[in-house]
């Protein structure tokens, strides 16, 4: 399994899946919106308080709320919940703070909703590790999907060397893709960015979650960059970032290596712009699965632009559910697909699993 892609690849595609009669026909503009989509420097020129070095040359002007003072004790065992918790409904009701997590420590959190909406420019620093409890059998069942859920946001900064650490092994030990005797039952996502805008993501490490690393979910204007993911090859489900009811979404310079896909992008999606991935192991990138039980499922203009991907057993694919009762207006349609400089590769370009149809089309190779 040593097989390395080089995906230096564009693709701008529609993806209207269903059993409906399309009603959905954007004209399509070939290169000219290709080069609207691309993206020009790195995104941050659209929220100004980013362009701040970073928090400490401004300290003078931020308000610095630090985990440690609420009593977390940072030794990997003390429960510091309700550290976590009480920094966050200051920091979150504080101007221009940065609720600081900091380096060389570690803190224990059980599962936990950071909601907003919060004072102006909030910004989380994360230098120190946050992990998550790994006992299963004593996860709170009322967030039985998320570990650090963070919602209801808007022009929020998450940055620093830190690192969000799942501590996944028993959970994976417990999926029913590694015993088929255990039951099928989701895991925890380690860190969730919900119903927000404008928010940044720039140089943490999310590593070993649950199941999923990093969902992006019914949001807008999201901007990911020089983000680690890492979890075994072997850990079930654990999609790197997970991108779902979003929109303007830029992943820029992230590695990830995990046991299941790099990157997915599942229904109502659009303009999603991935730029130098570096994947693997893992299953590629995906789009989909779409279609389930003849569902609509909408993904349109997504780029990608520069992947590597070693390891990786697949490379870009499109994942679409079988359409049971076809007719001619009812198919799964996969339209204007568009892919510049074509794979230098030994791999494959696509996987098809037995229940899942594979639609790619290459309407056009440069
Ligand atoms: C964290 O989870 C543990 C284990 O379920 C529980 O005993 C503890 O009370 C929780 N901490 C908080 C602050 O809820
Ligand atoms: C989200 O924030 C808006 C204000 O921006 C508020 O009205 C709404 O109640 C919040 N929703 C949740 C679920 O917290
Ligand atoms: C699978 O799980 C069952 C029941 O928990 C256990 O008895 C069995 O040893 C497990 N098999 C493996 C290969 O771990
Ligand atoms: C897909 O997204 C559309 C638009 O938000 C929604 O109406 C539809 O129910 C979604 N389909 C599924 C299967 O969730």
């Amino acid at each position: 399994m040593d097989k390395i892609l080089f995906l230096a690849l564009i693709v701008l595609l529609l993806v209207p899946c269903r059993n409906a009669e399309p009603k959905f026909s954007p004209e399509f503009e070939g290169l000219g919106e290709l080069e609207n989509l691309d993206v020009e420097g790195n995104g941050e020129e659209e929220f100004e308080f980013l362009e701040l070095p970073s928090w400490e040359s401004d300290r003078a002007s931020k308000i610095l709320v630090n985990v440690d003072a609420f009593g977390a004790a940072g030794d990997g065992t003390s429960d510091d919940t309700q550290a976590f918790v009480n920094a966050w409904k200051q920091a979150c009701s504080t101007p221009k703070s940065v609720l600081l997590v900091p380096e060389g420590r570690r803190y224990l959190v059980n599962a936990t909703r950071f909601t907003g909406p919060c004072a102006d420019k909030l910004v989380i620093q994360i230098e120190g590790t946050i992990v998550a409890p790994d006992e299963p059998k004593n996860w709170d069942p009322k967030n039985s999907r998320n570990w650090l859920d963070f919602s209801n946001l808007t022009k929020v900064l998450f940055q620093g060397g830190g690192v969000i650490d799942g501590s996944g092994g028993k959970w994976w030990a417990a999926s029913c893709k590694k015993n088929k005797s255990n039951p099928c039952k989701g895991a925890p996502t380690a860190l969730t960015i919900d119903s927000s805008s404008a928010i940044s993501v720039k140089g943490l490490t999310i590593q070993n979650s649950q199941q999923m690393h990093f969902v992006i979910s019914r949001s807008n204007s999201i901007r990911v960059f020089n983000v680690k993911v890492s979890a075994p090859e072997d850990s079930p489900n654990t999609d790197g970032i997970h991108i779902t009811a979003s929109t303007n979404v830029i992943l820029q310079n992230c590695k990830i290596g995990t046991g299941d896909d790099c990157i997915s992008i599942v229904n109502a999606s659009s303009n999603i712009k991935m730029k130098t991935i570096y994947c693997g192991p893992g299953h590629g990138i995906s789009i989909g699965s779409l279609g389930k039980d003849n569902s609509i499922g909408i993904v349109e203009n997504i780029v990608l632009d520069n992947a590597f991907l070693r390891a990786s057993t697949n490379g870009l694919r499109i994942k679409t559910w079988q359409v049971i009762f076809l007719s001619p207006e009812s198919s799964i349609i996969c339209t204007h697909i568009l892919i510049l400089v074509h794979l230098r590769t030994e791999g494959k370009s696509g996987f098809c699993r037995e229940d899942l149809v594979m639609c790619v089309q290459y309407a056009t190779k440069m």
